[in-house]
């Protein structure tokens, strides 16, 4: 079901399959209208999916990422690349070393920089650089953080060090083997990064995200639930599974 409300397209789609079918569609038209395109990645379970469509995709000669530029939302900090839980380490297992896109012309926040607000400036002067983000990708989590902009951020930081709230922290030990092994900090290219990207496409699946998508939607807009920062976007494409949109869909 496709549904517009206010300025967004809402895809509410049967399961997480046929989420990640959708936004692999949309990505790819984007890299095949604009091959030189910038895009904006995440990390997390969401869009896991999507990169193995892309994938596929790209195996079929369907897209090509010869020329295309990357942005990552985030990294844990500190961590070593090699590290198998670092976001660099993610996206060159799960999509990277998998398509035909430039090593360098993939970046990721430097989970090792010693001179962290030096990184952080570098970062954003590169966003800049490259002509700003053409799309991009998002999640959400369980309290409304995107790109571990945690709840209390302020809308208008570029990247920056984060503090990871306590729910993230318990979302993310599953992929830990001890909750005390999940980093207490990250690095984000901030909530201004995001909302200056020309399209945004957000992905959320499950009912544990169902609050946290009504109330990206349907609330105030605040910093205590960042992703409502959304509603003053005027590209913003929603694709959820149907028990993340349980409570939206009554309203749309
Ligand atoms: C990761 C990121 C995070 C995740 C969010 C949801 O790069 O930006 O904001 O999108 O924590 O994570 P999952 O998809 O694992 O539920």
């Amino acid at each position: 079901m496709k549904y517009k409300y206010k300025g967004s397209i809402i895809y509410v789609l049967e399961n997480y399959d046929e989420i990640s079918i959708k936004a692999a569609q949309l990505l790819a038209a984007q890299v095949n209208l604009k091959p030189n395109c910038v895009l904006g990645l995440a990390t997390g379970s969401t869009p896991e999916g999507m990169y193995k469509k892309l994938i596929r995709k790209y195996e079929q000669n369907e897209v090509d990422f010869s020329e295309v530029t990357t942005f990552n939302l985030d990294e844990y900090y500190p961590i070593d690349p090699k590290n198998t839980q670092s976001y660099a380490y993610y996206m060159k297992e799960k999509f990277f070393s998998k398509i035909n896109i430039q090593q360098s012309q993939t970046f990721i926040p430097d989970g090792q920089a010693e001179d962290v607000d030096k990184m952080c400036e570098n970062y954003d002067l590169m966003i800049n650089k490259y002509g700003g983000i053409d799309f991009q990708v998002l999640g959400i989590g369980n309290n409304g953080h995107i790109g571990f902009n945690e709840p209390n951020i302020r809308f208008e930081s570029g990247t920056h060090l984060v503090e990871l709230d306590n729910e993230t922290i318990e979302a993310n030990s599953r992929f830990f083997d001890n909750k005390k092994d999940v980093p207490i900090l990250a690095i984000s290219m901030g909530v201004r990064n995001i909302m200056h990207s020309k399209k945004i496409i957000l992905l959320a699946s499950g009912e544990h995200k169902a609050e946290a998508v009504e109330k990206m939607l349907f609330g105030d807009i605040t910093p205590n639930l960042p992703a409502s920062i959304l509603q003053l976007h005027n590209d913003v494409t929603i694709i959820l599974d149907n028990a993340a949109a349980k409570l939206i869909v009554p309203r749309l």
